[in-house]
């Protein structure tokens, strides 16, 4: 039986907990979180510590899982490695490359094992491009584009997601797209550059990230990405584009399926588990009143059908690599630091990119 601590119980923790809870040979023995510690506790039947040191310093825990907002990653990751305790992270892992690099270091010196909560990876869809690329079905990969776009109104209330310095703005908090890229890519760039602003949501009604934002990527070998965000964009979209010398591939987020596309001819495949899985997501970015590509979640609020669906893959797999599973060549990156530290890396290069308004070498973060 492994034993987990899950610290921050909001809206992604406490559904992370529920679903660790069901796994095989797995309990959630306590959480921690000063407003809905005791609710979560309650429902789950385990602890609700009254501090962060009572449960990374708890015998009744053996991997701590953070969900808490992205700003406060750091503390917990640490704290419980120093512990003893394995660590799984929500994405962003941190907000800088210093703090990422810190974290996983502190994990490697404690010898524990840092899983970083990049669920992309999890997809069928993305699985399934990985497989295409690797088997050469699209030839070399020389582009990809992906948008994650749509309107934001004025909500009841600012959420933390919504300020740059809690959340990081769409490009730290959203970063599923750029950990994607880069796996596809092989790595990070050499270079970037971003632009972008806030153009349509200023004023105390708002929080303060930028609500367009967009980022030029330039791989070694003539390889480019376009990766853009935001939430003033009233036409929402929500795709990955993989161009290769012999073929494309479409993973669609938003009229949710995959398309293969070689020869003219086109092959459909899944981004999720099952055709209503992929339905399910479809009518939600269509039919809610903010585009579901930039829709987020509060605590009390449960996770949709597909994104619950992927949540368990993810935590079977963290399950299963505590109970000695070796990751498998896919999945490794997560395990090792590497697609932590590369993707805010990247993130950390684009925003000093638009501070300083020029390119920014990758050399430049990482040394
Ligand atoms: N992988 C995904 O697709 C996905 C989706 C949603 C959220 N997330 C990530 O999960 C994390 C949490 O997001 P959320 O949507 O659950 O936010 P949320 O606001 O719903 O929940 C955050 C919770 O953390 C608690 N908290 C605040 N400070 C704390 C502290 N110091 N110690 C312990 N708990 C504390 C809050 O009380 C709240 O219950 C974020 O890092 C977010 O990026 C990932």
């Amino acid at each position: 039986m492994v034993k987990y601590g899950v610290v921050g119980v909001g809206y992604f923790g406490a559904d992370l907990a529920r679903i660790m809870k069901e796994q095989e040979d797995a309990a959630v023995t306590m959480v921690y979180d000063p407003e809905n510690g005791e609710t979560i506790a309650e429902e789950l039947g385990c602890v609700a510590a009254k501090s962060l040191d009572e449960l990374v310093s708890s015998a009744e825990v053996d991997v701590v899982i953070v969900a808490t907002p992205n700003y406060l990653h750091k503390e917990p990751v640490i704290k419980a490695a120093r512990n003893g305790k394995h660590v799984f992270c929500e994405k962003p892992i941190a907000l800088n490359y210093k703090d990422c690099v810190e974290m996983v270091d502190t994990c490697k010196e404690n010898k524990v094992t840092f899983m970083a909560g990049h669920i992309m990876n999890f997809f069928n869809g993305v699985h399934h491009a990985k497989q295409l690329i690797n088997n050469g079905v699209i030839g070399d990969v020389l582009y990809c584009h992906s948008a994650r776009n749509g309107w934001e109104d004025v909500q009841d209330t600012i959420s933390w997601k919504k300020i740059k310095e809690k959340s990081g703005g769409h490009l730290y908090h959203h970063i599923h797209e750029l950990d994607c890229v880069q796996f596809i890519m092989g790595g990070m760039p050499d270079r970037v550059t971003m632009t972008g602003g806030n153009v349509a949501h200023n004023g105390e009604k708002f929080g303060n990230e930028d609500d367009m934002m967009f980022i030029n990527m330039e791989f070694p070998n003539n390889r480019f990405a376009v990766l853009e965000w935001g939430s003033a964009f009233r036409w929402g979209e929500h795709y990955v584009l993989i161009q290769g010398t012999k073929g494309a591939i479409k993973l669609d987020m938003y009229y949710c399926g995959g398309t293969l596309k070689v020869d003219g001819r086109e092959e459909k495949f899944l981004i999720h588990e099952t055709q209503e899985e992929d339905d399910d997501r479809t009518r939600i970015y269509t039919s809610t009143e903010m585009d579901g590509a930039i829709q987020y979640g509060k605590p009390g609020k449960r996770t949709p059908m597909w994104l619950n669906s992927i949540m368990r893959k993810e935590m079977k797999y963290l399950n299963d690599i505590m109970h000695g599973m070796e990751p498998s060549d896919e999945f490794a990156d997560l395990l090792t630091g590497v697609a932590a530290k590369a993707a805010i890396a990247t993130a950390d290069a684009c925003t000093l990119s638009r501070n300083e308004n020029r390119k920014v070498e990758l050399k430049e973060i990482i040394g």
